[in-house]
């Protein structure tokens, strides 16, 4: 008998085959071999659509293949696709003036390079500059990227490859109000992480540090949102400490959880240090690092990056932004996020395993447990996300734990598109119940 492969497995076999192993992909056995794509939807190689709510990790915030940026890359591959730093390009000026515009506060100094892990250690390298100090406080839970420092600041146990870490970079209680030890509500739980955080800085640092960084919604963590008060009570204690605000905006950033361009704008405070990535650009590669005036110009001697400012990244990341302001979507996200987050809570109601449901904008996240108590499920979260994907819909997965369910549609979702959604989800739900 003939064997009948599908072109799928055939891929898959050869992923295998000469990809390193450490590259995951989703859906065990059987990955997505994605074919193309268009504004909300995926196809596979066999021609199957899928709905995306996932948006290869918050990272096609416009929809795929959006006409306006598609448009904005081929006109720069025409013009000029690569100078370097060595030479000015006025596309990279411009989106630098852009980001200075929607960021809050004195930032206004950008460095580009090609992904958040390293737009995030520019940020680190920036502090330690400034402050003179190298001690570097994080949170538990969060995750910063793949190069060492960006490792090191990482909190996950499964993403620290490698073994060659930065001592200076120390990791506190991260305020994670579902998982909060017993009896603790959310206020009881930032007196607990205000007390780890200054007994961190009296035992393992000099007591002054170079810069405590945070994610405001831990993105690969499960999309944790710290409280309202968790800035306003902890930044104080690091400013104390001469230590800088570094807010890593890459998953939050751009309009992803409404009403603000950044996720920190919520809390009311503002970083010395940002960085963004993903949606920035709507997938082309990019890592943006911003600081005030005088961060940025305590960085002094040479530093460079072949692909930062590419022109045709530049491009795609102005398009991005002039889309996202042109069609109001950091409003749309904030209108439908809540019409999102509260249609979420409803299915909440009607399936127990799913412990929590939480998030900001167009950024939600379902974390499921066995019931009654909170004890993580993983697999039924692998069983949801594959569920999922057989009714026609991509969604993510987090959490420490594995057992967060990540939602993220594009910032331009339509009303009926998001309803859809939500219905394949809720018929996902039922099929793992
Ligand atoms: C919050 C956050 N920071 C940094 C990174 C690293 O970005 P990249 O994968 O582009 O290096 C990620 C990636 O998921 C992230 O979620």
């Amino acid at each position: 008998m003939l064997e009948t492969r599908t072109r799928s497995q055939e891929v898959a076999e050869r992923h295998r085959e000469f990809i390193f192993p450490a590259v995951a992909t989703y859906y065990g056995d059987e990955p997505l071999v994605v074919d193309r794509a268009k504004d909300q939807y995926v196809w596979d190689i066999e021609g199957k659509r899928y709905l995306d709510f996932f948006g290869g990790v918050l990272t096609v915030s416009v929809g795929h293949c959006n006409d306006e940026v598609t448009a904005a890359i081929h006109a720069q591959l025409d013009r000029v696709q690569h100078t370097t730093t060595l030479y000015v390009n006025e596309v990279m000026v411009k989106v630098a003036q852009k980001v200075a515009e929607k960021t809050p506060g004195r930032l206004q100094k950008c460095f580009f390079t090609s992904s958040g892990s390293e737009a995030n250690e520019t940020a680190i390298m920036a502090a330690r500059a400034y402050t003179g100090q190298s001690d570097v406080i994080t949170l538990r839970h969060a995750y910063s990227g793949r190069t060492a420092t960006a490792m090191s600041l990482t909190a996950h146990g499964t993403w620290r490859l490698g073994g060659v870490f930065d001592g200076t970079i120390k990791h506190v209680r991260n305020p994670y109000v579902y998982r909060a030890p017993a009896g603790l509500d959310a206020e009881r739980l930032l007196d607990l992480c205000v007390q780890d955080l200054e007994e961190t800085l009296a035992t393992v640092t000099s007591g002054r540090i170079a810069a405590f960084m945070a994610e405001p919604i831990q993105g690969v963590g499960g999309f944790i949102v710290a409280p309202e008060d968790y800035f306003r009570r902890i930044l104080p204690i690091v400013r104390e400490a001469g230590g800088l605000f570094i807010a890593d905006e890459v998953q939050t950033g751009w309009g992803r959880t409404g009403r603000y361009w950044c996720g920190i704008e919520h809390w009311g405070v503002e970083p010395d240090i940002m960085t963004f990535a993903k949606g920035m650009a709507n997938g082309s590669p990019i890592g943006c690092t911003i600081a005030t005036p005088e961060v940025a110009d305590a960085l002094k001697g040479l530093t460079f990056a072949t692909f930062g400012g590419n022109p045709v990244t530049m491009a795609a990341a102005l398009a991005t932004i002039e889309y996202i302001e042109r069609h109001d979507l950091v409003r749309h996200a904030e209108v439908q996020g809540e019409r999102f987050l509260s249609r979420l809570r409803a299915l909440q109601d009607d399936h127990a395993f799913v412990g929590d449901v939480r998030g900001m904008g167009l950024m939600a996240g379902l974390e499921l447990v066995a019931s009654p108590g909170k004890t993580p499920d993983p697999a039924r979260a692998t069983a949801l996300v594959a569920a999922a994907r057989t009714r026609g819909l991509l969604i993510g997965k987090g959490g420490l734990y594995g057992n967060v369910v990540r939602l993220a549609p594009h910032l331009n979702v339509r009303p009926g598109d998001l309803d859809d959604g939500l219905d394949l989800l809720a018929q996902a739900l039922d099929d793992v119940a």
